[in-house]
């Protein structure tokens, strides 16, 4: 088996690719463009296998996709690289419709032209947007995304489900809830508030605090994603749910409680604009089919993932450098 993976640089990518390396004996192709939260050094432990092969490139171009994909001839394509963070769509919207939509798109045509008979779209449950309780979202649901990030992502979802239906390329959809563990740019939630809680930095909590999110170790979601790719039925779309909803402060409480640091770090600044007040969703039908349920309980998860960054200061420092500093002036310094 010889599978082509998308953003393997980034935060799931690379555990996917470190994931497959570990307990497979599949080839991988890895194609990213190394954007700022493309990294190499989190496959630093495959690069040297003679079934690993990195190749710099940008999904949007359809000359280098096309002849990747004629090269390589992939059993199956599993498909991560996108513009992933939300405020960065917010702020600079271009480069996640570029990414996101044109590049699903180019990649997409490459599978149809050269017949690959699998293809994986990693999706997100911010598509279903903001939903009031009790409810949770089945694969069903309407899309009412809210953020350029999730608009971007609905409409891929829809392009890549439009292959099976016309085309009856054998595509599948999976969708799941945030993820967090090692290796996350410090940019989301999570790591931002590990990152700065343990250099004893603000902790800057959007609006009340209170937006829910159901929380998915990276691993779990991995796994869940290789279970889709082996039983997945063609045209089908896969929930994949960490079964934990927990309000943006309570996180943070655990998260000082196990880092050990005083809740006076906390800052309320300005919300996001568009902020979802809470997504929930069901992955009953991912447990139905394929047997596949989160095994990483959050403390455990977010005690393993504090630890991974306390010993990774020199990583958490490097990415934190140039073009990050940017960024969080722009996004943080008028939420004061
Ligand atoms: P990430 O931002 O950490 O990594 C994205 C990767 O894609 C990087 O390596 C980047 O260099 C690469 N990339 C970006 N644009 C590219 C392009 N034009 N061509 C080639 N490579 C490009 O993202 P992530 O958090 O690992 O998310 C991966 C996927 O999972 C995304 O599709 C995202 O929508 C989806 N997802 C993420 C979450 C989450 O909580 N992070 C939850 C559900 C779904
Ligand atoms: P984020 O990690 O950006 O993921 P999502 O795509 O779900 O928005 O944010 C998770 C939640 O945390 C969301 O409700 C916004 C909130 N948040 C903050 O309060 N402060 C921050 O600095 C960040 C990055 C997020």
């Amino acid at each position: 088996m010889k599978i082509l993976v998308t953003g393997g640089a980034g935060f799931i990518g690379s555990a996917f690719v470190r994931l497959v390396m570990a307990e497979t004996g599949w080839e991988v192709v890895n194609l990213d463009k190394l954007t700022y939260a493309g990294n190499l050094e989190n496959l630093a432990e495959v690069e040297s296998s003679g079934r690993y092969r990195f190749v710099q490139g940008d999904i949007a171009d359809q000359a280098a996709v096309g002849a990747l994909v004629a090269e390589t001839k992939p059993d199956a394509i599993v498909h991560f690289a996108a513009e992933s963070h939300v405020d960065r769509s917010i702020i600079s919207p271009e480069p996640v419709i570029q990414t996101n939509l044109l590049g699903t798109f180019r990649l997409l045509e490459a599978a149809r032209l050269n017949n690959v008979p699998r293809f994986v779209h990693v999706s997100t449950d911010e598509v279903y947007g903001s939903l009031p309780a009790p409810e949770e979202a089945t694969e069903k649901f309407p899309l009412q995304p809210s953020s350029p990030y999730s608009a971007s992502k609905a409409g891929s979802d829809m392009l890549a489900l439009s292959y099976f239906v016309t085309f009856r390329m054998p595509v599948v959809v999976t969708r799941a809830s945030n993820n967090y563990g090692p290796y996350q740019f410090p940019e989301k939630l999570i790591p931002l508030m590990i990152a700065n809680a343990l250099e004893d930095r603000p902790l800057p909590v959007y609006g009340d605090g209170m937006q829910i999110r159901d929380w998915l170790y990276v691993d779990d979601h991995c796994r869940g994603i290789l279970a889709v790719l082996d039983k997945g039925r063609a045209g089908e779309i896969y929930n994949i749910g960490g079964n934990r909803s927990l309000p943006n402060l309570d996180v943070i409480h655990k998260l000082l409680a196990l880092a050990g640091k005083p809740e006076s770090l906390i800052q309320y600044v300005k919300d996001r604009p568009g902020h979802d007040r809470r997504y929930a969703l069901s992955s009953e039908k991912i447990l139905r089919e394929t047997g596949w349920r989160p095994k990483v309980d959050f403390e455990t998860g977010l005690a393993r993932t504090i630890d991974w960054y306390r010993a990774n200061a020199p990583w958490v420092a490097r990415v934190r450098s140039g073009e990050y500093r940017n960024y969080y002036e722009r996004n943080y310094a008028n939420r004061v």
